[in-house]
């Protein structure tokens, strides 16, 4: 036999012919099997490493003969082959495309630039959200450098959507379902000082805050991707999203994190130890 397929054709051979044999029989070739590739692997592994000492050209050039580096590869001595780098760029832009699209955005790649830069563009919701630089570098940024630690920078480039000009301010995105009507959702005993209530109504989710004698009461979905954030950290009047970081201030709904932002508000009201609000933009 003089190549590498020729050899694998062989154990394929033996292989089919074993998976025909009872169960005993199979366990005791298997055995036989794992603890000759243990013998294997372990003189391999001794030689690897005594070549290292004596000449690592050596080793290379050794590691180019297609048996030499499959037998490695098998036994976990020498790394895969990564795929091209375009693939993996595009392999880390698919991670973080469902995310992007919960968001009515998406992310497309514009070109790479050797050695370490990548050109990227937002597109949708994602290119006119004051967010965006957040979103490139929080998620984009860290899944493309994850799959290809040569990339250093990740840049945005402009883009020439027409899907939702920049605004001057932006509220979360998400809103609820709205009334016209006053809806009791709380007894003011329910809401902690200095802490929020989540409620739920009519399928929407809600956060009241109070301080003191004044109430607020926000949609429960941070304005990056729309997650709830009843369950963040609150430090001195400050509520950081649980999932990315974005911090809110509780007093005004306003976004410390990205300018311009806010969380949804809707009017609150007090009557007969009762919490009431209207779910009216
Ligand atoms: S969902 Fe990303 S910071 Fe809140």
């Amino acid at each position: 036999m003089s190549n590498l397929e020729e050899l694998v054709q062989e154990i394929n051979r033996f292989e089919a012919i074993i998976s025909e044999w009872d169960e005993s029989q199979r366990c005791v070739a298997v055995g036989l099997k794992r603890a000759i590739e243990a013998l294997h692997k372990a003189a391999l592994t001794s030689l690897i490493k005594s070549l290292k000492q004596e000449s690592m050209s050596a080793l290379r050039h050794a590691v180019t003969d297609e048996v030499v580096y499959a037998v490695l590869l098998y036994h976990e001595l020498v790394k895969p082959p990564k795929p091209p780098l375009t693939q993996r760029i595009q392999t880390a832009l698919e991670e973080v495309r469902p995310d992007l699209k919960s968001h009515n955005g998406d992310i497309e790649l514009v070109a790479i630039k050797p050695p370490d830069t990548v050109e990227v563009r937002l597109i949708g919701t994602c290119s006119s959200c004051p967010a965006s630089n957040l979103t490139l570098s929080q998620g984009v940024e860290q899944a493309i450098k994850t799959h290809c630690p040569e990339i250093t920078k990740v840049v945005a480039v402009n883009n020439n959507s027409t899907v939702n000009a920049a605004s001057s301010s932006l509220i979360s995105p998400f809103p609820p379902k709205l009334s016209s009507s006053w809806i009791k959702v709380a007894t003011i005993e329910q809401v902690p000082e200095l802490g929020v209530l989540a409620v739920e109504f009519a399928g929407s989710s809600l956060i009241l805050y109070r301080q003191g004698i004044t109430f607020r009461c926000y949609h429960n979905a941070c304005a990056h991707l729309g997650n709830p954030i009843d369950e963040g950290k609150i430090e001195n009047g400050i509520i950081t999203c649980p999932f990315h970081g974005f911090e809110y201030n509780l007093e005004t709904g306003e976004c410390l994190t990205a300018p311009n932002i806010s969380l949804q508000s809707y009017p609150v009201k007090i009557k007969d130890n009762k919490v009431f609000v209207k779910l009216q933009k």
